[in-house]
């Protein structure tokens, strides 16, 4: 018996579509203020002076808070989530008040009426690739900032052929359907959040001691989370001012939700990044070098580093290797998660420069990424727990009747639209974070599991009791789950496509211990624990797949359609085909939004977001794509966790984007190299 492997439909669907899924603003809780923010409107500078009485005296309204009059926080490190606490300003949409009301229409209406005077200084928001000099600090996701192996120099010199571009991705914005939101309650010196998180326990950890208390003083509940994509993986100011609003109004939780327009500034983005590829190769192909050179913002206030080159490390085989990243420190918000971090745009150089440099050789692009399929990781020299990316290639070359196709660009008309086809690689690593306990219990004669994980769409929910039940050997009906609640054991975050990989293997641990304990018969409340164990060492881990697309551009218009996407993904063992496939779709029009639309403007004049609403920045919807088809190879691997399983949440996104630009070319001839492809660069 495998429940695992099994198309269920999601036990939360009903739910959610049926609107009883009870989300985080809508908390069930007596009499709640509403609270609106009020936010900066120069990039830098400092509060000369607010004046807040009109607002104070607005029928409805209960407290106004400033930095002149807020509580002052135990823990101010995080510049980001230390709100109200200074009156510097740091960036454009920074907090600098915030307004509690009976209703959050007479809050945000005071909201407006809350008048700041600013002494502005001189601001930067402009990024460059000159301007590259910071190394970053932190080692985000654990990654070393640079690695270099041989002397790309000398092989690029020496070289027969040789590929030096510049690519770009633009500014993004995560926009899930339901915004950042949070009920905050105070119970004397006890706080309970109802908050929009990809993590109960990581957000509690990250606000019990700004607040200056114990975890145990605080519960965080999130059952059901309406996108998330990375934004709500870590906490942004909104939970502390929420949080903060609440302490300000005694007896009365709090409810905030953060207007789309407030979460381009508030909630993170994806940096923009400038790529310096170089490629170097013999008559056939070979790689002897391959660098990329990373150029990106972060914040003045708080440091993200995008892992922009980590995927060049393990791609392609090739002696000589460099990889580096560089910051720019800017007068802007605070990058953070997008979905593939650092993958995800870090995939988008490197896959056109093997695009070009098959053209340059007259090679198919495919062939071209077998010639360089190493046998060990060429960054760490060990050996791939399973790697099956050129399956993934001939999989989908089968499928996309690749066979036939011309080598040459502009060559294939369909009436007035030019056609061309075009592949990119796609990788994500598997991650496993360092705690996760799930315990299990008898009861009334099920098997119940809790667990603090969340489901921000992507299925737990549904493959957790999957998980379970194989475990336990015994039927998924027989099996409840209880997730997003720190009352549950300790669960890591949604983030990294690491969910299922680190829950799941505390939830096998304590299936195995609750066996061991009360064998195949247990009595009511019999109850065990297990808890994720270390991850291997010996094995570099990482999912891989292939992305084709087929693109339109009109010969006159430039207009572009890309009326076909397909995904062939090697993930190890697919938990449940149902919620997998929604992921890798969603993945894959994430990446055609991004090849096509996404592209947040952020005017150096003011360091603004001009089109910070979903009317302007425009994403991928159903008219974008009509045929967008994910499928998957076979995988077992023994060595990346008990379920044989790897992280898919991300990698649909990877690849994507340089597969669009890819098959652009082939459509037009004309490379872009510059991320969002929009008409004018085709024409
Ligand atoms: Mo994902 S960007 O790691 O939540």
């Amino acid at each position: 018996m495998t429940a695992i492997g099994t198309d269920l439909a999601r036990r939360d669907g009903t739910v959610k579509v049926t609107g009883t899924a009870t989300y985080a603003y809508e908390a069930p809780v007596e009499r709640p203020a509403y609270a609106h923010p009020v936010q900066a409107t120069i990039a830098r500078g400092r509060i000369r002076d607010i004046e807040i009485e009109d607002a104070e005296t607005l029928d409805g309204v209960l407290t106004v808070l400033t930095p002149d009059n807020a509580e002052r926080l135990a823990d101010t490190d995080d510049k980001e989530l230390a709100v109200l606490q200074s009156d510097e300003v740091a960036f454009r949409g920074q907090l600098v008040g915030v307004v509690v009301a009976e209703t959050s229409e007479v809050a945000r209406e005071a909201a407006g009426l809350v008048r700041v005077t600013y002494d502005e200084a001189e601001h930067d928001a402009e990024l460059a690739t000159e301007r590259g000099s910071y190394v970053p600090e932190q080692l985000n996701a654990g990654y070393p900032t640079e690695s270099a192996q041989g002397d790309v120099d000398a092989a690029m010199a020496s070289a027969e052929t040789t590929i030096e571009r510049t690519y770009t991705t633009a500014m993004y914005h995560n926009n899930p359907l339901e915004p950042h939101t949070t009920t905050a309650l105070w119970d004397g010196d006890s706080l309970t959040l109802w908050d929009s998180t990809q993590g109960v326990h990581p957000l509690r950890s990250t606000i019990a001691p700004i607040f200056g208390l114990d975890e145990e003083r605080v519960r965080v509940i999130c059952p059901y989370v309406g996108g998330g994509f990375g934004s709500k993986g870590t906490a942004h100011a909104n939970v502390t001012l929420a949080t903060l609003a609440a302490r300000a109004v005694p007896g009365r939780p709090v409810r905030l939700a953060l207007t789309r327009q407030q979460m381009f500034s508030l909630a993170g983005y994806r940096t923009p990044t400038i790529q310096r590829m170089r490629l170097a190769a013999d008559a056939d192909g070979r790689l002897s070098a391959i660098a990329i050179d990373v150029v990106e913002q972060t914040s003045r206030i708080k440091e993200y580093a995008e892992q922009t080159g980590t995927p060049t490390r393990i791609m392609y085989a090739a002696e000589n290797r460099s990889v580096t990243h560089r910051l720019v420190p800017l007068d802007v918000p605070v990058p953070s998660w997008m979905r593939a971090p650092g993958d995800c745009p870090g995939m988008f150089g490197p896959e056109v420069a093997m695009d070009e440099l098959a053209e340059r050789l007259g090679v198919d692009p495919i062939e071209l990424r077998i010639r360089n399929e190493p046998s060990v990781d060429p960054d760490t020299g060990k050996p791939f727990s399973s790697r099956n990316l050129v399956a993934c290639l001939l999989a989908g070359a089968d499928r996309f009747d690749w066979a036939d196709r011309d080598l040459r660009p502009g060559v294939r008309r369909s009436g007035d639209w030019l056609v061309g086809t075009g592949v990119a690689a796609s990788t994500y690593p598997v991650h496993r974070m360092p705690a996760s306990t799930a315990v299990i219990r008898r009861e009334a004669g099920r098997y119940v599991v809790e667990i603090g994980a969340a489901d921000l769409g992507t299925g737990t929910w549904t493959t957790l009791p999957q998980i379970a039940a194989d475990a336990l050997d015994v039927p998924v009906s027989d099996v409840e789950v209880r997730i997003g609640d720190t009352r549950y054991p300790m669960a890591s975050v949604a983030g990294g496509s690491s969910g299922m990989t680190t829950w799941g293997s505390a939830v096998v641990e304590a299936a195995r211990a609750f066996r061991d304990k009360f064998g195949q018969d247990p009595a009511d409340g019999d109850e065990a624990d297990g808890s994720v164990g270390p991850a291997d060492e010996d094995h570099a881990m990482h999912a891989f797949g292939a992305q084709f697309v087929e693109a339109h551009v009109h010969a006159d218009t430039g207009e572009l359609r890309v009326p076909r996407l397909l995904g062939v993904f090697a993930a190890g063992r697919i938990i449940n085909p149902r919620t997998a496939r929604s992921q890798f779709i969603g993945g894959m029009t994430m990446g055609l939004s991004m090849a096509l639309h996404e592209h947040s403007v952020l005017d150096p004049r003011t360091g603004h977001v001009v089109n910070h609403d979903l009317a302007e920045y425009h994403v991928s919807v159903n008219a974008d794509v009509t045929d967008v088809e994910a499928t998957w190879i076979d995988e077992h691997d023994p060595y990346v966790n008990a379920m044989g399983s790897k992280g898919i949440g991300e990698i649909g996104i990877v690849g994507t984007a340089a597969a669009v630009s890819n098959a652009v070319w082939h459509a037009t001839g004309v490379r872009v190299r510059d991320l969002p492809i929009t008409l004018d660069k085709v024409l």
